[in-house]
């Protein structure tokens, strides 16, 4: 028999990028096997335990036969605890109809935004963001309209900016609020400014609310969901690793309009099937029992949070704004006169501190770290005391 040669690839397929904080991770590891100490700012998830009621739920669930594949969306009782949770806690309007639980919210953000875009089509996300989305929408052989987040205005994007990104192709409008890399909040009035452009442009929003319990010295905020009109039009995300410390769980979930129930159902069959049994029955123990946990864990964050920003700022050539949500801070760096990769592989390489530059969310993201202040206090002290040393080398 001839022997063919095998197809390759296609283009999309190979250009599509990786995600700088898994890259760091792995070059942070070898670093550590040869004997380095380093100390871990750099990957957002929570340090914390994953709460015992958790954890004892998912096991009483396992000896119970809770071994088996569920209905794709996710099994009945989970579905109506997260519309109970999302109606009483966070004011929104959802029935168990219009939630689909996936093995993470990163594969909600990838099944929503294959199952609407298409080729050409244009979408508007925050630059510095999450990487997945501008990742994507290569991938899916969109076009990238990235919108910058701007110090100046806390990090939320300038709406007259925003405005002028639409065109006549724009499909899909982006959010993170709270937002990842930068800590950033999207405050009501802008909310509502960019939600009258969305249905004035007649596009989608994904609104990516993975910090959703995670914010500070605000009471609340509001989602884009909850506006006049918006449900019609959102695909929201949440999910369990960030506010439960679950990561490694791959617990999340997709809010949709009701109507497409059925094409979300043959969406998750086809790619996933569902969500581990016995892990949906921890997810329903978190809605309902980890509140406390939360809190302590929020209450930890916010400790953390006031004494980095403090710390940073204390830093010749650092300034750091305090942001109010998620566990991230985003100082400004561009006295060094060093782009953000030099800088972060150089306090890598002198202070043993692993972060993020910000180009690892975009191109706007250039002159700024990203800092993960999921550590403890100690560490966290003890990283930013080397930080200062390293930093006093550079003329
Ligand atoms: C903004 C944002 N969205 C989504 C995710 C993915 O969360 P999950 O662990 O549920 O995939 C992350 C994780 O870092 C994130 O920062």
């Amino acid at each position: 028999m001839v022997l063919k040669k095998l197809p390759d690839f296609i283009e999309q397929a190979k250009k599509i990028k990786g995600e700088a904080a898994y890259e760091v991770l792995a070059r942070v590891q070898e670093l550590e096997r040869e004997g380095k100490k380093i100390i871990h700012l750099e990957i957002g998830q929570p340090d914390f335990i994953t709460p015992k009621v958790i954890c004892d739920e998912a096991i009483k669930a396992i000896k119970k036969g809770k071994t088996k594949y569920t209905s794709p969306l996710g099994v009945f009782e989970l579905r109506s605890a997260i519309a109970d949770y999302l109606n009483k806690k966070r004011g929104l309007k959802v029935s168990p109809r219009m939630i689909g639980v996936t093995p993470s919210a990163k594969t909600a953000i990838y099944l929503a935004m294959i199952a609407i875009l298409k080729p050409g089509d244009e979408v508007i996300y925050p630059d510095p963001g999450f990487p997945a989305y501008g990742n994507l929408v290569e991938f899916l052989g969109c076009r990238a309209k990235p919108v910058p987040l701007i110090e100046e205005n806390n990090f939320n994007f300038d709406l007259k900016i925003f405005s002028n990104l639409f065109s006549s192709k724009t499909k899909l409008v982006i959010l993170n609020s709270p937002n990842n890399p930068t800590g950033s909040v999207i405050p009501r009035k802008n909310l509502e400014f960019i939600a009258n452009l969305i249905k004035k442009h007649n596009c989608w929003v994904l609104s990516d609310e993975i910090y959703s319990e995670l914010f500070y010295d605000i009471k609340n905020y509001p989602s884009i969901f909850s506006l006049k009109n918006m449900p019609e039009r959102t695909l929201l995300i949440d999910g369990f690793s960030k506010t439960y410390s679950m990561t490694g769980w791959r617990l999340g979930y997709l809010i949709f309009p009701e109507k497409f129930e059925s094409i979300i159902d043959n969406l998750f069959v086809n790619s996933f099937a569902c969500v581990a049994d016995f892990i949906q029955y921890a997810g329903i123990v978190a809605l309902k029992k980890a509140n406390k946990d939360v809190k302590k864990m929020t209450e930890e964050f916010k400790k953390r949070r006031d004494f980095i920003v403090k710390g940073l700022n204390e830093i010749k050539g650092i300034s750091c704004l305090k942001p109010p949500g998620a566990f991230y801070v985003f100082p400004n760096i561009k006295s060094f006169g060093l782009s953000s990769q030099k800088l972060a592989d150089y306090l890598l390489d002198k202070a043993g501190v692993a972060l993020l530059p910000g180009t690892a969310f975009g191109k706007y993201g250039e002159g700024y770290l990203r800092i993960s202040y999921a550590n403890s206090i100690g560490n966290i002290a003890k990283a930013l005391r080397k930080i200062e040393k390293a930093l006093k080398n550079i003329t």
